[in-house]
């Protein structure tokens, strides 16, 4: 079986999983599954850049991390599944790369100063949050992997890490692999009220939730505030149940036309929408619930990627100590 490449991604393991989740990286994760050789990462060591203060749920949310993952359809068979912190040489190589990365190009990655004003009272001032992104490096390029799957906002951070490789193939005569980013093209999705999608609102549509659950989040969701009997003409362009219509449904453009034409009602409306929603979510509720009954799987899958992760890893690192000298 020939593959295109190799493939690095990771997310930090913070929360549950949502819909727009789903849709925004997962949903693409799982079909390069068949075309690239793929590393999929819980990067646990990113989660306490700015999450070290607590970590007493740091464990029980690395395993629903990959429960969330396995059940959307990342199969360990075809992909490596593991946790950053079991691979030791994650934090080598990323201590190596912070020897060679000048003060000035961590300080300048614009996600930086921005976080450190938005997350002020999390005191992330700290030497770990600045090397945020020369251990995202390190992650990647531990593997040599080609490409990186991930959103618009992790540019910056795939570019340093393209500067640091330069920097350290230039220094010690290494042919280390300039990793690229593969754009996911989905925007993420909003709340199902429209607004930015919150634990606190309520508004998150999780991966877990039930068939009931997500009935009900999608009728509470408020419509097109002029559409206010069935007959109205409504408008779709302001509505976010059609917003979530657009992302999930074939047929959008009947929901359309028949929502501006006022033949189609918000009630039978959101009825269509929740059932397509749980009708893409049904297999993941199947594949959650075969993990559940079977809880020693999850254990399997984490203690078989982090052999295979190892084994690859290790070898780009004895390339790398001896290109360094040690
Ligand atoms: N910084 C990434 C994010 O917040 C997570 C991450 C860590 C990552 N290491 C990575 C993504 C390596 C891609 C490759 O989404």
């Amino acid at each position: 079986m020939s593959k295109q490449g190799r493939i690095f991604s990771g997310m930090r393991p913070t929360q549950r999983l949502t819909l727009g989740n789903y849709k925004g990286a997962l949903e693409n994760w799982v079909r390069l599954q068949d075309d690239y050789e793929c590393f999929y990462c819980v990067v646990d060591w990113h989660a306490l850049t700015t999450g070290y203060q607590e970590t007493a749920d740091l464990r029980q949310n690395i395993r629903g991390m990959v429960i969330d993952w396995l059940a959307a359809g990342i199969d360990p068979e075809k992909s490596v599944v593991f946790v950053q912190s079991h691979v030791k040489e994650h934090a080598e190589l990323h201590l190596l790369f912070s020897m060679i990365t000048p003060l000035g190009w961590v300080e300048r990655v614009p996600t930086y100063k921005e976080q450190l004003r938005q997350l002020e009272e999390r005191e992330i001032n700290t030497y770990g949050f600045l090397g945020y992104p020369v251990l995202q490096a390190a992650d990647i390029v531990g593997y040599k992997a080609g490409f990186v799957p991930v959103g618009e906002d992790q540019l910056p951070h795939l570019e340093l890490c393209r500067e640091i490789v330069r920097r350290f193939n230039f220094l010690y005569h290494t042919a280390l692999p300039e990793p690229r980013a593969l754009l996911s093209k989905v925007p993420m999705l909003p709340g199902i009220d429209g607004r930015k999608m919150s634990k606190s609102y309520g508004n998150a549509i999780w991966l877990s939730a039930s068939a009931e659950e997500v009935q009900s989040q999608v009728q509470q969701a408020i419509t097109d505030p002029a559409k206010i009997r069935k007959n109205d003409p409504g408008h779709p362009e302001v509505c976010n149940i059609f917003t979530f219509h657009r992302v999930f449904s074939t047929g959008v453009a009947d929901v359309e036309e028949r929502c501006r034409a006022g033949s189609l009602g918000c009630v039978a409306c959101k009825r269509d929408l929740a059932g397509k929603l749980n009708l893409a979510m049904e297999p993941m509720r199947e594949r959650r619930a075969r993990l559940e009954s079977r809880p020693g799987l999850v254990d399997e899958v984490i203690e078989d990627g982090r052999e295979r992760a190892h084994r690859v890893i290790a070898r780009t690192m004895e390339e790398v100590r001896a290109a360094v000298g040690i």
